[in-house]
């Protein structure tokens, strides 16, 4: 196995009443693609906003490098090298996608404002913004309005925003979401290319064939609980796991 570049050790995170997550351990490996699946309202998306500081983990760790980053806030932690895209996009209103790229982290209106002029002048990130748009195959709309393109291009956009931050982590919350099939298949591919230059990937999805033909390894999430871990093949007859669907679509 190689080394584990994110940990999670018994995280729980309470709303109120409610656990949204409950004891929740993971590794995720350097230079793999991991899932994590679950019903609706598993706790899938908090994971994502504990590791990224968006919320506070009620109990437990989080480690990346090593380092233990569970204090940490969402910029200091963005700037460890983990970047993420949101499960509901989130772009900036009247930016083309040319400037989205130009801005590396999600900032507020007044921060991008003050922000894009240098960096519109900055070769480095004249570059990476360059690359990113060649990766993600959005060459014809560079200078179009974010937010006026198609759904699964928006995800293409905020994708693409978030590895101009160099991340070594990228997590991705329901990335085909919005996506027809072509699309997804080509994003299946892009993924695996990324993940070959040395990107590790987390992802949150519902579209199993997605997952199965993309994830190394897998974890299930079902009401907070990590109920089930391994590889795609193993989890697919995993009982547990066929408990958790068939009991949500009752
Ligand atoms: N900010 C919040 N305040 C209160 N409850 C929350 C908050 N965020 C999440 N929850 C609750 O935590 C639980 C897990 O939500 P979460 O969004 O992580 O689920 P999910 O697995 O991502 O679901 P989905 O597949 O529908 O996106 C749900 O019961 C949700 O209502
Ligand atoms: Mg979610």
């Amino acid at each position: 196995m190689p080394e584990p570049l994110l940990q999670l050790t018994n995280v729980t995170r309470s709303f109120g009443g409610i656990r949204a997550l409950n004891d929740v351990s993971c590794d995720i490996p350097k230079g793999r693609v991991v899932g994590i699946i679950g019903p609706n309202g598993a706790g899938k998306t908090t994971i994502f906003n504990v590791i990224t500081g968006a919320y506070q983990a009620s109990a437990g760790d989080v480690y990346f490098e090593g380092q233990q980053i569970t204090s940490l806030l969402p910029y200091q932690i963005a700037r460890t090298g983990i970047a993420r895209t949101f499960q509901n996009i989130r772009l900036f209103a009247g930016m083309t996608v040319w400037e989205h790229l130009l801005v590396a982290q999600p900032h507020t209106d007044a921060t991008w404002r003050r922000l894009l002029p240098t960096r519109w002048a900055d070769p480095a990130a004249r570059e990476k913004a360059e690359k990113a748009l060649v990766t993600f195959g959005l060459e014809n709309v560079r200078d179009r309005i974010a937010q006026s393109l198609p759904y699964g291009i928006q995800r293409k956009v905020e994708m693409a925003r978030a590895l101009t931050a160099g991340p070594k982590l990228l997590l991705l919350d329901e990335p085909v979401a919005g996506m027809n099939h072509d699309e997804a298949h080509e994003l299946r591919l892009l993924l695996i290319e990324l993940c070959k230059d040395g990107l590790t990937i987390l992802l949150i999805e519902h579209d199993m064939t997605f997952v199965m033909n993309l994830c190394h390894y897998l974890y299930v999430l079902d009401f907070g609980q990590m109920i089930a871990k391994g590889d795609p093949a193993s989890v697919r007859t995993n009982p547990a796991v066929l408990d958790a669907y068939l009991g949500g679509e009752d």
